[in-house]
């Protein structure tokens, strides 16, 4: 062992004397070696690497000085540098010679690779390299965030929902229930004013929105998806929280429920941690408003009557009371117009919009909100309301001023009834004496200072139907509130002139 020991560390000194003593000889492909054959001699290292001059993959090999070779273990001239390749250094005689080519690499375009002068990567790959993984981050955590609220979302929805009633969600809500089967038990069933809160909530909150159909004072009115069927589904602006609750709360009255006004379904605040979702949905009609649909049809006498007979219907059955535990109380419009008015499938009308209406108390005799003096469409105002000499204390004159609007309504419509092959061009009752977007000034001029009114042509005498229509409009628009018909009345004279016209409705 001790011989062992001995041998080695002569070795070892044999080794450093003939480096001492003998220099290293390394290939050499400098200019400098062209006179020393290519060759030359270090007391440090043998050093190869390639690059790329031209697209030409070019071979260095060169001597290397011990005192260059630093760090020591890991000498910086040892290593690959920007746009080398395959660097070595070596300790034997010629042990640079190695073969230095580099399999199947696709010369880049510059020398080597790397993002600068000579590398292979531009601003443009750098600037991806980094921001895309960012941008992937960015795009998971923020997927991370919405799931996480929707999860708390639905946990906190599910909560309530159990703590108002775990009971019933169940029983109103399976599966194979359809809106129409829900509200048809409820109304027969129960008060008559709709569907329980609980149940309004989780039928708004499933709800697919498709596409907006329109847009009013109040925000806009969308078409929306629930168990295969379409509702619309209008959604109040923040500010108009207390719109939202009056309609909800107008079409929520018990027994209101009727054919002849639009059927109302679920109302539901949402609240997404940034603002408030004010929904309001309610039967969708593919038609539109009769604003809408007069623009786009000209209608028959019999579509007239349906249109104007279904309409009075609508409002002499919200202007009723009906008296006992279940009954109704008084309800007058204050913005009745043809936009407000929608038409079913079957062409007859649903009053809709009753976020400005009021209810009568008649044990009271009070209005159920204090009115403010004029609200509603300008155009529509009753001559009483436009230069506020209506008594407002009466529940009566809100009324008279509801049976105005139809009047101006009835004129809409009759204008477009094919008579003899002749009907006129859609227009908004007045289009001929106020501007597109009339002030009250200019309103209580034409109407009440100058008592004009829509023109009724002469023609009309020659049907009877329009003859009739020209007639019932007239006694809605007397100046004085009280003569005017009452829906109740002209329901009744449209009623009779279905059946002088035969007409089955
Ligand atoms: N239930 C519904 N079914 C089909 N379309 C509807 C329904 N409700 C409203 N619309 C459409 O949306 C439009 C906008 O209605 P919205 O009541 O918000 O405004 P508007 O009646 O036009 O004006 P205003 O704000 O003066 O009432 C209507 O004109 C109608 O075309
Ligand atoms: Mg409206």
């Amino acid at each position: 062992m001790a011989n062992f020991r001995i041998s080695l560390a002569v070795a070892v000194v044999h080794v450093v004397l003939y480096r001492a003593c003998n220099a290293l000889r390394c290939n050499c492909t400098t200019t400098q070696c062209q006179k020393t054959g290519s060759q030359c001699e270090t007391d440090g290292a043998c050093m190869a690497s390639t690059f790329f001059s031209n697209g030409q993959e070019q071979h260095i090999r060169v001597c290397i000085t011990r005192d260059r070779l630093v760090p020591p273990g890991q000498p910086f001239y040892c290593l690959s540098a920007e746009g080398y390749l395959n660097t070595h250094c070596c300790y034997t005689d010629y042990c640079n010679s190695m073969d230095l080519k580099i399999p199947s690499v696709t010369p880049p375009p510059e020398l080597g690779g790397g993002y600068g002068p000579g590398g292979t990567w531009g601003l443009v790959e750098l600037v991806a390299v980094i921001a895309g993984p960012l941008f992937l981050l960015c795009v998971l955590l923020l997927v991370s965030v919405f799931l996480y609220h929707y999860h708390q979302r639905a946990y906190n929805h599910r909560q309530r929902l159990e703590v108002e009633d775990p009971s019933c969600e169940h029983l109103y809500l399976a599966k194979d229930r359809s809106l129409q089967d829900l509200i048809y038990n409820l109304s027969t069933s129960g008060s008559g004013s709709g569907l329980p809160l609980f149940v309004q909530r989780t039928v708004a909150r499933t709800i697919v929105l498709q596409e907006i159909i329109g847009k009013g004072r109040f925000g806009e009115v969308w078409r929306g998806r629930w168990r295969g069927g379409d509702v619309a589904v209008k959604i109040f602006s923040s500010r108009e929280e207390r719109s939202w609750f009056r309609e909800a709360e107008i079409y929520q009255t018990i027994m209101l429920r009727h054919e002849n006004i639009l059927g109302f379904i679920a109302a539901d605040n949402k609240d997404n941690g940034t603002w408030t979702q004010l929904w309001l949905v309610s039967d969708y009609h593919e038609y539109g408003s009769l604003f809408d649909y007069l623009n786009r049809y000209s209608v028959t006498t019999e579509g007239m009557i349906k249109l104007a007979l279904s309409a009075a219907n609508g409002l002499a059955h919200l202007h009723m009371e009906i008296l006992g535990t279940q009954g109704k109380p008084g309800i007058a419009h204050r913005d009745l117009k043809s936009k407000n008015i929608l038409v079913k499938k079957n062409c007859t009308c649903a009053i809709a919009d009753l976020g400005l209406a009021v209810r009568h108390d008649s044990a009271t005799d009070t209005i159920d909100i204090a009115p403010n003096q004029r609200v509603g469409t300008k155009r529509y105002m009753a001559p009483e309301v436009l230069d506020e000499t209506i008594n407002m204390k009466h529940f009566e004159s809100f009324k008279c001023a509801d049976i105005y609007a139809l009047g101006l309504v009835y004129w809409e419509i009759t204008r477009r009834c094919n008579s003899g092959g002749v009907h006129e061009e859609y227009q908004l009752p007045y289009f001929d004496l106020v501007p597109s977007d009339p002030s009250i000034e200019e309103m209580r001029k034409v109407v009440c200072d100058q008592k004009l009114r829509p023109s009724v042509p002469n023609w009309w005498q020659s049907y009877e139907a329009l003859r009739v229509m020209g007639k019932i409009m007239r006694e809605c628009w007397y100046a004085n509130g009280a003569a005017r018909l009452t829906a109740l009345r002209i329901k009744k004279t449209l009623s009779q002139l279905s059946i002088d016209e035969d007409i089955k409705i």
